[in-house]
């Protein structure tokens, strides 16, 4: 598991010299910045990237892999997407500039989100990007309006070649945490299918026909997220089934439909993603197969459908958003322990120089971030031998809870876990550190934000000391 990863199963008597990423020694790492600090193999980035390449272009000739920038936005792990044929699927006008920054070709850009303001989408439509996924009526009827102007100026400037998907609210439920849910009636996200149809209608009704034609040209997909952390794919089957169903009324009404981003979702266990990126193919194979079987037996009979589909969907795009399950396992978070302390022999914690604001999954969504303590090559001191009560004690592992520094009690980065003696100046490293933590870290408590190393061929690549507010 953990590609790229070398932390023996001897869990405990390990120490920052033994253990590496990318045959990078944890030690080494921490001779260049202070921790707390996250280490990321880029080469595991990039493996993870090329595998869903792969798999999706088994099944679709037309496909794309827009990589969930909000996972982990360094410029490095942006970079190595890019560099491994990835496009990138961002949600903010600053997240537009990091992809400008990472030179992302601006047609391998997806700009999804809810809320989009009119002046982030001419920014978007000005720059150029490939995608626009739409979350509401009226961003959609803006954005059309928008094209629509650009080409009527475009006598002797490049047409608007970005191409609209509508977010669709499928209203299908998926067992996840609360928070990471979005394809439910009750999700703020996406539009639901009654609504397209009724806008189309209303615009059909006042547009001449050639008119009509030119102003939904742009649109040509349908576009779906049902949350994050989907551990069980069987989902997508109804998903397809529903979605090439209103992806043909859509057609029935004139839209020249062919395009199918699927988002991304595909969950990471507490063991890590495997080292062959078996997982990916596992899913995106179940996937695709029930995707083009609902498009075959939508088309089959029908000439329309086989004209805008391909009888062989040789001109259906498919196009996944997967973050999550690119970028956690190739991060490590580590932390130093600063001391210990037992209230109980049921209240044992471990302090360590790592919080909430940090590493902040644990606190929001009661994450479970498998760890290891390791022991540093010299340990400094003892503290924690300094009296009172000590569940501890040479031999035996206690129960206990790891708390970070910030003045909250919410800030407890794991909870009843076994953990060995670990003195002052030993560390515990947190797995699956490589979405969603380094990007969701916060100056909270005017803390700065941690150091971050980057590890790439069996060298450091490039590092960042903590960022003080
Ligand atoms: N596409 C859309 C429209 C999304 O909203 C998301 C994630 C993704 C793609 C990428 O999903 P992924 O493959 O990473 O599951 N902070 C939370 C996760 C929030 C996910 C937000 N949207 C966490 O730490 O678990």
């Amino acid at each position: 598991m953990r590609p790229y990863l070398n932390f023996s199963e001897s869990t405990q008597g390990m120490s920052i010299g033994d253990s590496s990423i990318d045959s990078v020694t944890i030690k080494e790492c921490l001779q260049l910045v202070s921790t707390p600090c996250y280490i990321t193999s880029l080469n595991a980035v990039s493996q993870r990237i090329k595998a869903y390449r792969a798999s999706t272009s088994r099944h679709f000739k037309k496909s794309v892999i827009h990589y969930a920038v909000k996972a982990n936005f360094a410029p490095e792990v942006l970079t190595e997407v890019i560099e491994s044929g990835g496009g990138l699927d961002i949600v903010s006008p600053g997240e537009l500039r990091a992809s400008q920054r990472a030179l992302c070709p601006p047609d391998l850009v997806c700009y999804a989100g809810v809320g989009k303001k009119p002046k982030d989408l001419e920014e978007a439509l000005h720059y150029g990007v490939g995608k626009i996924n739409v979350e509401h009526i009226i961003e959609l009827n803006a954005t059309l309006e928008m094209i629509r102007d650009i080409n009527a100026n475009a006598i002797n400037s490049a047409r608007c070649a970005t191409q609209i998907l509508i977010r669709w609210n499928p209203c299908l439920e998926i067992e996840t945490h609360p928070h990471l849910r979005t394809g439910a009636l009750d999700s703020k996200f996406g539009i639901l299918d009654s609504e397209i149809i009724a806008y189309l209608i209303a615009k059909k009704n006042t547009l001449s026909e050639e008119d009509f034609e030119t102003f939904v040209r742009p649109l040509v997909g349908i576009h779906v997220h049902l949350g994050s952390q989907v551990q069980n794919a069987i989902v997508y089957k109804i998903l397809c089934e529903k979605l090439v169903e209103f992806a043909g009324r859509l057609v029935d009404l004139g839209v020249q439909l062919n395009c199918f981003d699927l988002g991304g979702g595909l969950g990471v266990g507490e063991l890590g993603v495997p080292n062959d990126a078996s997982d990916i193919d596992a899913h995106v194979d179940f996937v695709c197969v029930k995707l083009k079987k609902s498009l075959k037996n939508s088309l089959h009979d029908n000439v329309k459908y086989q004209n805008i589909w391909g009888e062989n969907l040789q001109h259906v795009c498919v196009a996944l958003e997967p973050g999550r399950s690119v970028v956690a396992s190739s991060s490590v978070f580590v932390t130093e322990v600063l001391y210990t302390k037992s209230n109980s022999e049921n209240n044992c914690f471990v302090y360590v120089d790592g919080g909430m604001n940090d590493f902040p999954r644990p606190s929001i969504y009661s994450a479970k971030h498998e760890l290891i303590g390791m022991a540093s090559a010299a340990p400094i001191s003892s503290l924690s031998d300094s009296g009172g009560l000590d569940f501890w004690n040479a031999t035996t592992a206690v129960r206990c809870a790891v708390v970070g520094p910030v003045c909250e009690s919410a800030d407890v980065l794991a909870k009843d876990v076994l953990l060995p003696r670990l003195v002052s100046g030993a560390h515990i490293c947190f797995f699956e550190a490589g979405a969603y933590c380094k990007s969701m870290a916060s100056h909270y408590n005017l803390r700065p934000l941690p150091a971050e190393v980057f590890v790439k061929d069996g060298k450091i690549q490039s590092w960042r000391q903590q960022v003080w507010p």
